[in-house]
């Protein structure tokens, strides 16, 4: 189906390893890439052709069930050690390019793939395009990966940069939980289901609250981390993003321009908190040293690269309000973290309470419609009924619908799903630059509010569910986490 020709920057790399070639593999064997691909991987390292098909099939090892196949697949890889910085190497690059286009006969097409460092994204983009690698006459396509920026002011120098040499429709920048099967299945429950589509507004529903927990500390990213945080780490990007799917409005279409510009809508009305609301609405926490299921997990600061005074938050939690008339005054809770007590990624949209005329004794559940994220994917719907037996009484009701485990083997990866958008042309699932922009200018405000250390930073031990401050929290609104296995 797609003739093109990939260059990834950064095919050293753990992504490239754990994430594009395996993905590469899968649209490979379902037949999306064929005969006429290839792939130029580049990075510092000196390595030969031959090292570079090795480094790829030992990444798709768990995939492959046909050695011949994978070793013809792992053919159309190309390796050419490259300095970013240097213009030399780009047209060695170009020749390359120009040669493996013709052998392959990929039309022109290019895909540029940046999985590495965002400081060098800027000196990539410019010297494709001055060193004439990208000519205009088949589609030209650059994926950028995250971070963008660290703050409105790099994000928006980044974008310039980018911008001198790529048009904003030709820019993928990947948020991979936009390729996650349930974060998709959002479209579809919002805006198939009649029920759940007329009642997503503020006069049903009272509160939605985003989990994004996390069981793994920071592992060996402590570098990177300790400079980020879990607010720009997941926050500005991840969790954003779902509240924007969450939020928006019905998109006339199904089709990338009226999704993009219905959600930019949804992020650029989520409101600017002012400062004493930065103070009573976030919450900030650093995990600290615990036993917990038998194991002894070291306090944040104790962490390889992490700095032992360092103040970063593994933690985030906070609520977000959406003045775009659906959801005005309905509050978005949302929390985040590292050395949680599980790993599980969760939204759930909680209904209004139903006046109840069975008096004080019978106790009414809000309605709650679970999305379940990770590690299990489905949807569950908690509800009221009458318990079986000769007395009327209520109880609790949950329709529950897991994907099970041969649907979920075959579920693609988001990496996997993220590019063939890509070689499709659509956007759809991908960042645009006014969703950072809004995004970034929220972030920036609390960040200012954060760094002058006025408000807390609070511990929580390690494999708990975040600091008590972030339960208050919702207390302070009338109403609590909803989390049940
Ligand atoms: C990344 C963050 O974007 O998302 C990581 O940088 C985090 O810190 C990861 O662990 C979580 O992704 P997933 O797909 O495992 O939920």
């Amino acid at each position: 189906m797609s003739k093109v020709l990939i260059t990834i920057f950064g095919a050293t790399g753990d992504l490239a390893k754990r994430k594009l070639y395996p993905s590469l593999y899968r649209l490979y064997k379902s037949g999306v890439l064929e005969e006429d691909f290839a792939v130029i991987g580049t990075a510092r390292r000196p390595w030969t052709k031959e090292m570079y098909e090795d480094v790829v099939l030992e990444s798709i090892s768990s995939l492959v069930e046909n050695e011949e196949d994978a070793k013809t697949f792992a053919s159309h890889f190309y390796y050419q050690a490259h300095d970013v910085n240097d213009s030399e190497h780009y047209e060695t690059l170009r020749e390359l390019s120009n040669e493996l286009g013709e052998k392959y006969d990929t039309d022109h097409n290019k895909v540029f793939f940046l999985a590495m460092a965002p400081e060098f994204f800027g000196t990539i983009a410019s010297h494709l395009k001055s060193e004439h690698i990208t000519d205009g006459k088949g589609y030209e396509r650059l994926i950028i990966e995250k971070p963008f920026g660290t703050s409105l002011a790099t994000a928006e120098k980044l974008n310039d940069d980018l911008s001198k040499a790529f048009s904003e429709d030709q820019i993928y920048r990947i948020d991979h939980y936009l390729g996650k099967e349930m974060i998709q299945n959002i479209f579809a429950i919002r805006f198939t289901n009649f029920v759940f589509e007329k009642i997503w507004n503020r006069d049903f529903i009272d509160n939605i609250q985003i989990t994004f927990a996390e069981s793994i500390g920071v592992e060996d990213r402590g570098g990177y981390y300790d400079h980020s945080g879990a607010l720009k780490d997941m926050v500005q990007n991840h969790i954003l993003q779902v509240l924007s799917l969450l939020a928006m409005d019905k998109p006339k279409t199904y089709h990338s321009k009226d999704i993009l510009a219905e959600k930019i809508k949804a992020l650029q009305s989520i409101k600017i908190p002012s400062t004493e609301e930065v103070k009573e609405d976030f919450v900030r926490g650093q995990y600290v040293e615990n036993d917990f299921n038998g194991q002894h997990f070291v306090s944040y600061r104790d962490e390889s690269q992490v700095d032992p005074e360092s103040t970063t938050e593994t933690f985030a939690s906070g609520a977000f309000f959406v003045n775009n008339g659906r959801f005005n005054d309905v509050p978005f809770f949302f929390r985040t973290g590292k050395r949680m007590t599980e790993k599980g990624t969760r939204i759930n949209i909680v209904f209004k309470k139903e006046d109840s005329i069975f008096g004080p004794d019978q106790k009414l559940q809000q309605n709650v419609l679970t999305i379940y994220i990770q590690p299990t994917e489905g949807f569950s719907f908690l509800m009221n009924g009458k318990e079986v037996g000769k007395d009327f009484n209520i109880g609790e009701i949950k329709l529950d619908f897991r994907h099970d485990a041969a649907i979920l083997g075959n579920s693609p990866e988001a990496y996997e799903k993220l590019i063939y958008d890509v070689l499709k042309g659509d956007g759809s699932n991908f960042t645009h630059w006014d969703e950072l922009k809004a995004s970034w200018t929220l972030i920036d405000k609390i960040v200012d509010v954060w760094s002058k250390n006025e408000v807390p930073l609070y511990d929580y031990k390690a494999g708990t569910m975040g600091p008590k401050a972030s339960f208050d929290l919702l207390e302070k609104y009338d109403t609590e986490w909803n989390w049940t296995p």
